[in-house]
């Protein structure tokens, strides 16, 4: 039984690599559990990018995936800088906004490949002007807005 149970687990990772995982988030308090998942499917992946509109529930995800880690912290919207650092320790996400952002060189002066390069957490909304600093392997999250109180997540890992 263990042995079948692992065999099914390895079979549901190797379809994650070719196949994009699909959650639901039917209201806001779900993205603990897609948060939840995203962080089992994805143990050893540390860098994703998120789209999706305006309101689409990309910083509640990330609330969602520092309340999943333990980190207490009130986190909003880093609107005016474009990174904000939540949590100590072992355990920290930089949270990445780039909406605002107005060309790649502001990337390099905040030293962004050395937070790609570290070990902790990053998190990138509107990553298309990061593109190509980004790494072989990330993980891209797509945020889609169902109605009202729904959301979909389609997980992927660009590149692989
Ligand atoms: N299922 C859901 N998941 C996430 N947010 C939701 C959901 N349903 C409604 N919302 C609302 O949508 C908005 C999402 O905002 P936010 O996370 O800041 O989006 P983004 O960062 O993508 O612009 C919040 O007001 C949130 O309360
Ligand atoms: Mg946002």
């Amino acid at each position: 039984m263990i042995i079948s149970k692992s065999l099914t687990f390895a079979e549901e990772m190797k379809d994650t690599m070719t196949q994009p995982l699909i959650l639901h988030a039917y209201d806001p308090d779900e993205m603990i559990y897609v948060a939840e998942n995203i962080l089992k499917k994805f143990p050893d992946q540390r860098i994703f990018t998120l789209t999706g509109d305006l309101g689409a529930g990309k910083t509640t995800f990330v609330k969602a995936l520092a309340k999943e880690l333990g980190i207490d912290e009130n986190i909003s919207s880093p609107t005016f800088s474009i990174v904000h650092e939540y949590g100590s320790g072992d355990e920290i996400i930089y949270h990445f906004d780039l909406y605002r952002l107005k060309n790649e060189l502001e990337l390099f002066e905040i030293g962004f490949e050395e937070y790609l390069d570290g070990e902790h957490y990053v998190l990138i909304e509107w990553p298309e002007l990061a593109q190509k600093f980004l790494p072989e392997q990330y993980v891209s999250l797509k945020f889609e807005v169902e109605d009202e109180n729904s959301r979909r997540i389609i997980c992927s890992i660009e590149n692989a």
